[in-house]
């Protein structure tokens, strides 16, 4: 399916008024650097080919209309209302929270028809709110130049503010800062980025549970005040330290019995999270592939039984990956609690992989896991051609 249907669907839906232009905001699948992001730590996430994409259009009659052809809704508001309309705890608040943040940063917000289709499947992991949140900034801009790195933290305020999820910077910062055939390490203090080669030879492939276990939302807030009581009683003894990616090893180390036993476990998991990055991307210059998968799945364990975000079916779709010929290492990717693993293996593996891999998981649960390729794509834009949408043919 190519960007024209979409045109054509938004005419008919809305009118052939104005002519839509069509934006694109990836997805990501992190490859390393899991809960170090709200730490001011570093990870490391390559943007999918998974994306979303708005069609969007001035709708002339001070209306912003939400069409999500994924679950065939729309939703009708004043945009004159957006400065202080409040969440509905749905599908609409991520673009609400997006329209609300470009209000308060004094930009004018029209009434604007927006048409919005997803290949980011919902709850896997994969940041299709931040692929929704981003696309929907574009949108709304309507091609008005904004900073990059402004948008990244506008959408990452929409989130925080009107989802009242207190995430991270790297979904929004990925899914604008994505470069085809690079991973991207971000240092989530400075808000700089550089981007990592990786290896020939070796392809990344992202498995889904297809359970969104519903603890995620809650448990992801419980560890963000974790590693702030951490980051307190650390501070009482190692002043300079503002967040745990000030915290050295040895300093934890000394530290260790002073803490509650569970706040000194989040807080080992980010601080040798932090330290598996650099190693990663270390290993990764030269080549070490081994040393690459070796450190994807002492991260997994770590989120396994230091953070504790795992769960049985994540556990199980690693361990079953490791057993598989040419793979290297694999881990669980994104929040936790359910979503996807991301397994690094040989490229010519990777055609058996996904049929064993399934195979296992299916004889295991009953449920067929989907399976998307890895494949690092550019950040979020407009769509000038009229490309085929991946995921979607
Ligand atoms: C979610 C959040 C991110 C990050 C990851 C875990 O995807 O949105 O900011 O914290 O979880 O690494």
């Amino acid at each position: 399916m190519i960007a024209a249907p979409m045109i054509a669907e938004f005419l008919e839906r809305f009118g052939a008024a104005a002519q839509p232009r069509v934006y694109r905001a990836p997805g990501r699948v992190n490859l390393i650097g899991e809960h170090t992001d709200y730490n001011l730590g570093f990870v490391l996430p390559v943007a999918l080919n998974l994306a979303t994409y708005i069609a969007a259009a001035p709708s002339g009659d001070g209306k912003l209309r939400l069409y999500s052809e994924d679950r065939r809704e729309l939703r009708e508001f004043d945009a004159a209302d957006l400065g202080t309309i409040e969440p509905a705890h749905a599908w609409t608040d991520y673009p609400l929270g997006v329209a609300q943040e470009l209000v308060r940063a004094g930009v004018t917000v029209e009434g604007t028809n927006l048409l919005i289709r997803s290949t980011v499947p919902d709850g896997s992991g994969l940041s299709s709110s931040a692929a929704l949140e981003v696309s929907t900034a574009l949108a709304l801009l309507g091609g008005r130049e904004s900073d990059p790195l402004e948008l990244a933290k506008l959408c990452q305020r929409a989130e925080r503010n009107f989802v009242a999820m207190p995430c991270g910077i790297m979904d929004q910062y990925i899914s604008i800062f994505g470069r085809e055939h690079s991973a991207v390490e971000i240092d989530c203090r400075s808000l700089e980025n550089r981007l990592v080669k990786l290896p020939e030879g070796i392809t990344f492939v992202a498995v889904n549970t297809m359970v969104k276990h519903a603890l995620s939302g809650s448990a992801y807030r419980d560890r963000v005040r974790e590693c702030a009581a951490a980051v307190e009683d650390i501070e009482a003894v190692y002043p300079e330290v503002q967040s745990l990616r000030d915290v050295s090893p040895e300093q934890l180390e000394s530290v260790a019995d002073r803490l509650p036993d569970v706040v000194a476990r989040r807080a080992r998991h980010v601080v040798t999270e932090d330290a598996r990055v650099k190693g990663f991307v270390e290993a990764s210059h030269h080549g070490d592939v081994t040393g690459m998968g070796r450190l994807m799945l002492e991260s997994h364990r770590s989120l396994q039984h230091d953070y504790e975000v795992s769960c049985e079916e994540l556990d199980y779709l690693v361990d079953a990956a490791l057993g598989l010929n040419g793979v290297y290492g694999s881990r669980m990717t994104g929040g936790g609690f359910g979503g996807c693993t991301v397994t690094m293996m040989r490229t010519d593996a990777a055609t058996a992989f996904r049929k064993d891999i399934a195979q296992a998981y299916e004889q295991k649960f009953h449920v067929t896991p989907r399976i998307y390729s890895c494949e690092p794509s550019d950040g979020a834009g407009e769509v000038k051609k009229l490309e085929t949408i991946p995921g979607m043919e």
